[in-house]
């Protein structure tokens, strides 16, 4: 059964990238980005335009995602260089309601799951649609006081599960849905 999964590095004060979208002190954290599994059952991502730019600011190497992609964004960007493969990779730009692509992204999964990347506002867009099914956080021993919020919006969850990777403490949460404060009187 697929899922839809907000999946992310956060500080402990809730932002994944400080005011100039450096990861810094996230990528300082471990010689080797830690592994759970998680990216071997991903069958599609998407993600929103600064996310993306950062990625092909950052490139080391070709497109590092083998699973079709959907950027969101309002802009015409430029794809990636094809790998040694000449395979050109498989990126799909759109842009308006996540609602209306989502059909297409699940379909795209294979039953597996789509990651919403990021950023926090884009795994917002999924929630206020009542789409994301699922958060996990890898939260990290650093407090920022400003940056790209984790997600900003206002929601009740339930922990499913808890754990850790030292330094990381890694939670999954189920969404729930609104916080019950904003839902109308009955
Ligand atoms: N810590 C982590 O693990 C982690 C994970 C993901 C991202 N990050 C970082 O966090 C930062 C996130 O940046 P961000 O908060 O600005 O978010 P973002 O979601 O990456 O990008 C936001 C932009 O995406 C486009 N967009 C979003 N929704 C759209 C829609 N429905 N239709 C059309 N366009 C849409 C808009 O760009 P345009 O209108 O300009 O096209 C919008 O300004 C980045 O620095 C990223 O590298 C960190």
């Amino acid at each position: 059964m697929s899922r839809t999964v907000y999946y992310t590095a956060t500080t402990l004060d809730g932002f994944i990238a400080d005011p100039n979208d450096s990861l810094e002190w996230l990528l300082r954290q471990t010689e080797e980005p830690p592994d759970d599994g998680f990216i071997d059952g991903v069958g599609a991502i998407v993600m929103g335009a600064t996310t993306y730019e950062w990625v092909l600011r950052n490139l080391d190497g070709p497109w590092p995602y083998e699973v079709p992609a959907w950027v969101m964004t309002h802009r015409k960007l430029s794809l990636p260089e094809a790998g040694k493969d000449g395979k050109t990779p498989d990126i799909r730009f759109a842009k308006g309601s996540v609602s209306d692509h989502y059909f297409e992204m699940c379909t795209a999964t294979g039953d597996h799951d789509l990651w919403v990347i990021g950023g926090g506002d884009l795994a917002g867009q999924f929630a206020d649609e009542g789409l994301l099914d699922e958060i996990i956080t890898w939260t990290a021993p650093v407090v920022l006081g400003k940056g790209r919020p984790l997600l900003p919006r206002r929601l009740d969850l339930e922990l499913l599960e808890v754990g850790s990777s030292a330094p990381f403490v890694i939670a999954r949460h189920r969404v729930v849905g609104p916080l019950l404060e904003d839902s109308p009187a009955e």
